[in-house]
This record gives C-alpha cells, sequence and structure tokens, in this order.
C-alpha cells in the first residue's frame, strides 16, 4: 500500500516535471517527497488507536485491503497507461459502519435485483485502482449506503420509505467525523440512488416530485438510474444515469447456451405488468396506459407473445426474441432495456422524453428503436417495416460485445463496463473543473 501510494505519487511529480513549469518545482517536489514518507509514517505509527470512522478507515485500508494493493501495484500502473481515460483520478471510499451497508446484504436479494447498482457499484470500487486510501488526494468520496434493500415482506418489493433518514444519518455521521464533506459542502461527494425517481425516493412520480431531492444531497453528484430530457425536479442534481442492475453471470450463463446470434423464434416479446383495467391513482395511471393498449391492440396477434405473469426464466424468451418491448412502468427506464441489450433483442423502448443510461458510451439509436407513446398502436406495421430494411444493420452492431459489456457491473471493475464508464464521466467532470489548481492549493 504505502509502496503502491509513493510510486504513484513520484510518477505524479514525474510528469510535473516533464511540464512547463520544468526545472523550478524540483525544490518542491523533493519537499513533497519527504513529507509524504513522513506523513505515510505518521499514519502507520498512529494506526487503531481509537474507533473513530477516521482510523477505522486508516486500519481498515492498511489490514484487509494493503496485501491486494501492493500485489496490484506493478499491474495496475499498466492498466493505468492503458486506460488513458481514468488516467489519475482518484476516489476515497467512505468506510461507513454495516447498519449503511453489509448489513443488508444479509438477503441475498440485495446484491442481485434491478436496484441493485448501488452495491455493484461499491464493490467495483473497493478492488479498484482508483481507489485510495488518502482522503485528502481524493477527487471524489463515495458514500455507500444501501437504501434499496428493506424488501416489503408482502409484495416483495423495496420499501424506501427509509432511504432519506439512513442517507441523512450517514452524512451526519462523515461531515463529522472528518472534514471532507463541510470543505466541499458535499460537491466533491458521490452518491448511488438507483430506483424509480432518482434521489427524490418515492415510486410514484407525483410523491417524488413533492418530497423532491434531500436538501443536504443537493450539492453531490448521483449516480442514478432516472433520466428524461425535460427538466425534471428529480434530476435537478449534477448526476451521471446509469444503467439498472442486471446480474453479469446470469447473462453469461444465458449466452452460453444461446449465443447472441443464434435462432429467435420470436417477433415480439414482452412480459410484466399490463392491466386490462388500470386503476386510476390520483389522476395517474400505471404505464400512462401504454401497456394496457398494447395488450387490447395486440393481445391476440400470434407474433407478439405477451405474458404477464411472472417467470423466473424470462431471460431464455429474451434470448429466442427479436424485438423486446421495453414501455414506461411508473418510472421511464426499466431493467428490460438492459435485459434485452445483454441478450441480443433488439430493444423497442415506448416512453417519451426518456434520457438513457450512459448516452455518451452506449450508441443507442444505432441499437434500438424509439416508438412514440401515441403509436403505440402501429407497432406491428413499425417493426415490420424494420424488419424487412434495417434489422440486420441494427442486430450487427447490437451483438457488439463492447455495447453488452458497457451495461453490465462487474463486481471488480473491468476495462469498459458499467462503473468503469461511470468513471469516465466522472473523469470528464473533474477535466472541465481544471483539475490542475487541486495540486497546487494543497
Ligand atoms: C482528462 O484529462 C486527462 C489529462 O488531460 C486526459 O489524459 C484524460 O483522457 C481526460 N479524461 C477524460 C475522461 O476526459
Ligand atoms: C423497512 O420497511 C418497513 C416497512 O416500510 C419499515 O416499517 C421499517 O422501519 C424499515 N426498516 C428499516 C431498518 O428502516
Ligand atoms: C461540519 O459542519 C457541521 C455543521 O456546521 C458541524 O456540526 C461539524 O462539526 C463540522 N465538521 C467538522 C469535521 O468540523
Ligand atoms: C450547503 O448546501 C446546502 C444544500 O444546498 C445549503 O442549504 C447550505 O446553505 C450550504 N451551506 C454552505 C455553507 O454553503
Ligand atoms: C382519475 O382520478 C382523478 C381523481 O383522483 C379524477 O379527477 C380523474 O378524472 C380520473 N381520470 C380518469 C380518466 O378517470
Ligand atoms: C432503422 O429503420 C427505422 C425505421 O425506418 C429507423 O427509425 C431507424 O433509425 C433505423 N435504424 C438504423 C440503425 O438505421
Amino acid at each position: 500500500m504505502k509502496t503502491a501510494e509513493l510510486y504513484r505519487f513520484t510518477r505524479k511529480k514525474m510528469k510535473l516535471l516533464r511540464s512547463s513549469y520544468g526545472f523550478k518545482c524540483f525544490k518542491l517536489v523533493i519537499w513533497f517527497v519527504i513529507s509524504f514518507i513522513f506523513f505515510v509514517r505518521f499514519i502507520s505509527r498512529h494506526q487503531p488507536s481509537t474507533n473513530s470512522l477516521r482510523t477505522a478507515l486508516i486500519s481498515h485500508s492498511q489490514s484487509n485491503v494493503a496485501s491486494r494493493a501492493l500485489s496490484e501495484s506493478n499491474a495496475g500502473s499498466i492498466r493505468r497507461q492503458r486506460q488513458g481515460l481514468l488516467n489519475d483520478l482518484k476516489i476515497y471510499v467512505y468506510d461507513l459502519p454495516a447498519k449503511y451497508n453489509a448489513d443488508w446484504l444479509s438477503d441475498e436479494r440485495c446484491s442481485n435485483h434491478l436496484f441493485a447498482a448501488e452495491v455493484a457499484v461499491h464493490k467495483a470500487l473497493m478492488n479498484s485502482n482508483v481507489r485510495t486510501f488518502d482522503p485528502s488526494e481524493a477527487d471524489f468520496f463515495f458514500v455507500p449506503v444501501y437504501v434499496s434493500c428493506n424488501f416489503s415482506s408482502g409484495n416483495g418489493f423495496p420499501a424506501i420509505g427509509h432511504a432519506r433518514s439512513l442517507l441523512s444519518s450517514a452524512v451526519e455521521l462523515i461531515s463529522s467525523e472528518l472534514p471532507f464533506w463541510n470543505r466541499s459542502n458535499g460537491s466533491d461527494h458521490v452518491f448511488v440512488a438507483s430506483h424509480d425517481h432518482g434521489a427524490c425516493f418515492h415510486a410514484m412520480e407525483d410523491r417524488a416530485v413533492a418530497n423532491g431531492i434531500p436538501e443536504f444531497m443537493k450539492n453531490s453528484i448521483i449516480l442514478q438510474t432516472f433520466g428524461v430530457k425535460h427538466r425534471h425536479p428529480c434530476q435537478d442534481v449534477e448526476h451521471v444515469v446509469i444503467p439498472p442492475y442486471v446480474s453479469p453471470e446470469k447473462v453469461l450463463s444465458m449466452l452460453s447456451q444461446s449465443p447472441v446470434n443464434g435462432r429467435r423464434d420470436i417477433f415480439v416479446f414482452f412480459r410484466g405488468k399490463m392491466e386490462v383495467h388500470p386503476k386510476n391513482v390520483s389522476g395517474r395511471f400505471y404505464s400512462r396506459r401504454v401497456r394496457t393498449e398494447i395488450l387490447h391492440k395486440f393481445g391476440k396477434n400470434r407474433r407478439f407473445y405477451l405474458k404477464r405473469h411472472r417467470f423466473a426464466g424470462y431471460q431464455s424468451e429474451i434470448v429466442r426474441s427479436v424485438f423486446c418491448l421495453c414501455p414506461l412502468g411508473w418510472a421511464p427506464w426499466s431493467p428490460r432495456l438492459v435485459e434485452a441489450v445483454a441478450l441480443g433483442c433488439v430493444p423497442v423502448i415506448i416512453a417519451d422524453g426518456i434520457r438513457l443510461p450512459l448516452e455518451s458510451a452506449v450508441p443507442w439509436p444505432e441499437i434500438s428503436l424509439t416508438v412514440q407513446e401515441k403509436d403505440v398502436g402501429k407497432l406491428a406495421g413499425i417493426l415490420d417495416y424494420v424488419a424487412a430494411t434495417n434489422l440486420s444493420l441494427i442486430q450487427k452492431r447490437l451483438w457488439d460485445p463492447k455495447v453488452r459489456r458497457a451495461l453490465l457491473f462487474h463486481d471488480e471493475l473491468e476495462d469498459g463496463d458499467a462503473t468503469w464508464h461511470i468513471l469516465v464521466a466522472l473523469c470528464e467532470r473533474l477535466n472541465r473543473s481544471q483539475r490542475g489548481s487541486r495540486l497546487w492549493s494543497q
């Protein structure tokens, strides 16, 4: 760990030397190196003295992860050069008490359901090269709180009523124990909010909007699955639109049985909630009635494979399908988007105004179709036309493994996977806010 830090530090200084500042910096560099060595010694001598968050963080970094960091330091520097885009990005991951994260993992669903990006990003950062154990050199601070894992005993859906209080208590803890939150008022702190309406923490849009984003998160950076093209109170914050979580293991195991370019005998696929008479919930209808219309219009069409009941093996249906319908639900986004792409079925997006995840990394217009909500009745004609004209071109681009990789989270960060693209997005942000000044202000 120490060697790795020192190595990275020296590398940074070498770059400085080469820069236009030239030789004048040399003395300063020597001074930096010497103070750094003293700093590292100081830390190692003052290890687990108290139980505060600060020492917990440092001792954790030196025990559990130290040997790993050491053994990866060489491989890491090579990888960093290769991953030019992430060059030198440093993220500090708060080591919060287990009640904020690890405790929730006792329920296996916590790390696997559609909102599990909050767990996946955390896991990937823990072992990655961008993680730093020295908060004073961090570009960003990651706050790992899992708010989507309180599954209701009734319907099994996550209850997120406690999300605000759990997050606010975490922020209280980090801002009282360490100086970094107060220093920036949270603006270099990163949270994941992976449920329906981002950091508004409510499944129903009107309630989400009424509640708004908690005051204490408004300066921070939110990684959220929710995204729309118009202005919306639930994305009125620095944010990155990220994909919903789909287990990469499940996808790979499915593809090992049925490759993307295999037989696709289902023309149009949809499985999910489709109310015959959608309930009027304070003036709002589930899926703005789009799913109901699909059912009415195409329920008897033999080329439309529409199913309303849950079936655990639905991925085996997706991999057999040419087109996969991705209509909005309560929120515009859905895990179907990722599952369709990952399993090579052309997503047909029916959710007006949706902003798709990682738009700068995934060529959505080339690999999907978008149908306006008002045109949903014309689906059969639209899809027939595409099948007769440019379907094979769309499939060719869709089946590029790079596309699939960009939407999946892996426990260990991989080049080009979802967490990697999120880090690139953070890096771009950092570049925009002139990172150079940071070095000299310390
Ligand atoms: C950020 O800037 C650095 C240095 O100019 C560059 O090497 C890197 O590619 C940039 N990264 C992104 C994501 O723009
Ligand atoms: C989990 O959700 C239930 C039902 O909404 C709530 O009563 C309970 O307090 C929540 N648990 C925690 C730890 O917040
Ligand atoms: C940060 O600010 C809060 C509120 O002003 C204060 O209670 C807390 O002690 C400060 N934290 C530190 C580490 O100084
Ligand atoms: C910090 O941000 C919050 C939320 O936007 C704001 O209410 C508060 O006034 C800010 N505090 C400082 C010291 O800028
Ligand atoms: C839905 O319910 C609201 C009251 O909650 C009512 O004003 C509205 O007319 C209803 N809409 C329809 C189409 O039934
Ligand atoms: C394929 O054709 C459809 C319908 O004409 C069009 O909307 C879409 O942009 C085309 N896609 C590609 C990748 O050419």
